[in-house]
C-alpha cells in the first residue's frame, strides 16, 4: 500500500494490483421497469426502506472512498431516479473532497422531469438503458409499453448538457439483431455513443445460456456491413468497452464482450448495493456489511479496514467462461448494473 502526502489514508490496490477508483452506488433496488435479462416479471420482493442507507450514510462512505483514492462515483439502481431527493444526494456527493466526477445508469424513463434538476445537483455524465427502437420489441425486452418516455426522457437529458450520453443495449441473440443498426443510426445523428453488451447470466428469471448471447464480433459483423469503423487503441485499459469510431468521423461505439472477452484484468470498480453491502466484482458470492458497520459505533478507521480488506481480496475475474462458475444470488436490479 502507498501513501501520498494529500492522502492520509493506503490506496485501494487489490492482490492483482488493479488501483480501485471507481465506485459504483446502488441507491435502490426498486424498479418501475422488468426487462427481461435483469428482473422477473412480477412478485418482486424489495428491501425494506428501513434497509436502505440514508443520504448521510452514502456520504460518509463516499467521503471515506475518495481519501483511500476512488474519485469516481456512478448512481445506479435498480432505477436510482426512483430514489426520492436523488438531486439532493447529488449536491452531497459533490461536495465530497476528491470526488472528481460523477455519473448515472437510468431507464430513463422520468428524465424528462429530473433530468435539470439532476444535471444542476452535479451530475455530469448519463448511461441510459435503451435495448430497442421498436416498439414491440421494446415493450417485449422490457416488459413495459414505454419507448414514448423513454425517447422523451433522452431528448430532456440531451436539452440538459450532460456532459456525455451513452446508451447500454444489452445484446440478445435472435433479439437484438434487427435493432443494432437502428440504435447505431439514432446515436450518430443525436449525438450518443451506443454501447452494447454481451447479455451475462444475471437475470433474475435464470433463463440465462450462451446460445442466448449475441456475441461482441457478430454485433460488429452486423455493424461492419454498413458502416467502416477504426479501432480507438487502448480503450479497454480506460473502461469496460473497446471503442470504434466510425470512419467518416461521425461518432463511436463501443463492444462490452462481459462474456467472450470480459475485461476484469482492467477493472477498476467496486460496488455498494443500496442495502449498504459492499461487492468487489458483479459476480462476487460474498459481500462486506458496510450498513452494519455504519450503524453501529464503528469508527471510519474501521471501516477503512474492511474496505482494505475486502479489495484486497477482490475477484480476479468473473468465471462465466469455467465450469465452477456461481451464479450470484442477488439479481442485477439489486447489485446495481
Ligand atoms: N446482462 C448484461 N447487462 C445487463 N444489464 C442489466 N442486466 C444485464 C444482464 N443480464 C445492464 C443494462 C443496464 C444496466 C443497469 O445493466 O444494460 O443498462
Ligand atoms: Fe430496471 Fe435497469 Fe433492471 Fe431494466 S435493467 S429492470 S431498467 S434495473
Amino acid at each position: 500500500m502507498t501513501q501520498s502526502t494529500e492522502q492520509t489514508r493506503p490506496t485501494l490496490i487489490d492482490g492483482m494490483g488493479r488501483k480501485i477508483v471507481n465506485l459504483r452506488i446502488s441507491v435502490t433496488d426498486r424498479c418501475n421497469f422488468r426487462c427481461t435479462y435483469c428482473m422477473p416479471a412480477d412478485n418482486v420482493e424489495f428491501m425494506e426502506r428501513g434497509e436502505l442507507l440514508s443520504f448521510e450514510e452514502i456520504t460518509r462512505i463516499a467521503r471515506i472512498v475518495s481519501s483511500m483514492g476512488i474519485n469516481r462515483l456512478r448512481l445506479t439502481g435498480g432505477e436510482p431516479t426512483m430514489r426520492k431527493d436523488l438531486p439532493k444526494l447529488i449536491r452531497m456527493l459533490d461536495a465530497v473532497d476528491g470526488i472528481d466526477d460523477i455519473a448515472m445508469t437510468t431507464n430513463a424513463f422520468f428524465l424528462k422531469d429530473q433530468a435539470n434538476d439532476l444535471k444542476e445537483a452535479g451530475l455530469q455524465r448519463l448511461n441510459v438503458s435503451l435495448d430497442a427502437l421498436d416498439k414491440e420489441k421494446f415493450r417485449h425486452v422490457n416488459r413495459r409499453d414505454c419507448l414514448e418516455q423513454v425517447l422523451e426522457g433522452l431528448k430532456a437529458a440531451s436539452k440538459a448538457g450532460f456532459k456525455s450520453i451513452k446508451i447500454n443495449a444489452v445484446a440478445v441473440k435472435n433479439f437484438s439483431e434487427t435493432e443494432i443498426l437502428r440504435l447505431i443510426e439514432m446515436g450518430r445523428s443525436d449525438g450518443f455513443e451506443i454501447r452494447f453488451i454481451e447479455f451475462m447470466p444475471l437475470d433474475s428469471d435464470q433463463v440465462w445460456e450462451r446460445d442466448k448471447v449475441l456475441f461482441g464480433h457478430e454485433i460488429l459483423d452486423i455493424i461492419k456491413a454498413k458502416y467502416e469503423l477504426v479501432p480507438i487503441s487502448n480503450s479497454l485499459e480506460i473502461g469496460p468497452a473497446s471503442e470504434y469510431n466510425f470512419a467518416d468521423g461521425k461518432g463511436k461505439i463501443g463492444i462490452i464482450t462481459a462474456v467472450s472477452n470480459p475485461f476484469c484484468d482492467h477493472c477498476n470498480r467496486i460496488r455498494m448495493t443500496a442495502d449498504g453491502k459492499l461487492r468487489t466484482c458483479l459476480f462476487s458470492t460474498s459481500e462486506y456489511d458496510l450498513k452494519k458497520l455504519i450503524r453501529s459505533e464503528a469508527t471510519d478507521a474501521d471501516i477503512v479496514e474492511t474496505i482494505l480488506g475486502a479489495v484486497a481480496l477482490k475477484e480476479p475475474g468473473h468465471k462465466i467462461n469455467l465450469d465452477d462458475f456461481e451464479r450470484p444470488t442477488r439479481a442485477m436490479h439489486a447489485i446495481g448494473g
